[in-house]
């Protein structure tokens, strides 16, 4: 390859079969470190770049793309969630940015409610337990969780991985409302206010986006409002969730757990949290499969090759006009 030669940098090792098809696009950069590219790293290893393929902890915005310079056609995230991606930003360069929608419904659905039922059956506190070699035995009242059938679950962002939820809940027995930013016929699933959900669903789960309008959605009143005794679950983006609050509020028995995949300053974790039992924290395994993750990777390079080969993006992100 010659000095023409795209150069296409990829943050952080993805599987190498799944890279194949970038060698015959351009020269390939792929981060060597086992950890996320500091800024400075990550605004040198881009010069010069015409495609990144990018993870959600990295911030890619306009000091980035313009360290990359004018080469730089594609940003394609390794992610459904962009919000690492200053997209505006990214368009205004006249560079396409690209996510990973689809691939990873299944995992996040089915991640969703290995979290539901985690919590809401104590197997976490309950592995503890027996870890510990605490003494203990059957008993008719011993560690009663709470059962979901004919309970309510309250889905707010209703997008295909909400939806995926919403199914998996009707199979075991649960009735389903959601709120949702646009309107959705979903089979099964009415819509409510976001107010009239929380106070009424024994579950809230959320796979909303994160945006400025959803950032701290469930903050301390939200908390409040919800029904004595429910539960939720976040496998979307933690910043969603004001964690200082959360962590209050299954503290004083508000809620009566919580099921994270996510957090607001990942990857740390509010201390308050990793002190409480009735909250399971699992750390963003939502699309963590061999085959979703490879999935994942595949359409990122597919992306970065139907640009650099002049095609259209499979999956460019479009984001809604306000
Ligand atoms: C995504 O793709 O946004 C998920 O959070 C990755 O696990």
């Amino acid at each position: 390859m010659n000095s023409e030669t795209p150069r296409i940098v990829v943050t952080r090792a993805l599987p190498p079969a799944a890279l194949e098809p970038l060698h015959s696009v351009g020269s390939v950069w792929v981060s060597p470190h086992d950890r996320p590219l500091t800024v400075d790293e990550l605004h040198a290893a881009v010069r010069g770049a015409s495609a990144i393929i990018s993870m959600l902890t990295d911030r890619i915005d306009d000091d980035a793309v313009a360290a990359a310079g004018p080469n730089l056609k594609i940003v394609a995230n390794t992610a459904v969630g962009y919000d690492n991606l200053d997209v505006p930003a990214i368009t205004r360069r006249g560079v396409l940015a690209s996510n990973t929608p689809g691939v990873l419904v299944d995992a996040t659905a089915d991640l969703t409610m290995t979290l539901l039922l985690t919590v809401t059956r104590r197997v976490a506190e309950g592995d503890r337990l027996v870890r510990s070699g605490t003494p203990w035995s059957w008993d008719i009242a011993f560690m009663l969780g709470s059962g979901l059938q004919g309970k309510q679950l309250g889905i707010v962002g209703m997008g295909s991985i909400g939806q995926a939820v919403a199914r998996r809940a009707a199979a075991f027995g649960m009735d389903v409302v959601h709120h949702s930013r646009r309107p959705v016929d979903v089979d099964g699933s009415h819509p409510l206010p976001l107010d009239e959900l929380l106070a009424t669903s024994d579950v809230v789960s959320l796979h909303c986006p994160l945006t400025p309008e959803t950032r701290h959605l469930i903050d301390a009143d939200a908390l409040r409002a919800m029904k004595r005794g429910a539960y939720l679950i976040n496998t979307a983006r933690g910043p969603i969730v004001d964690e200082a609050a959360l962590a209050a509020a299954l503290a004083d028995g508000t809620i009566a757990g919580a099921g994270l995949d996510v957090y607001e300053n990942e990857p740390e974790v509010h201390d308050d949290l990793r002190r409480l039992d009735n909250v399971v924290l699992a750390p963003h395994l939502g699309s963590a499969t061999v085959e979703t993750r490879t999935r994942m990777a595949e359409l990122a390079v597919d992306n970065v090759v139907a640009v650099l080969t002049g095609k259209d993006a499979p999956t460019p992100i479009s984001v809604p006009s306000s």
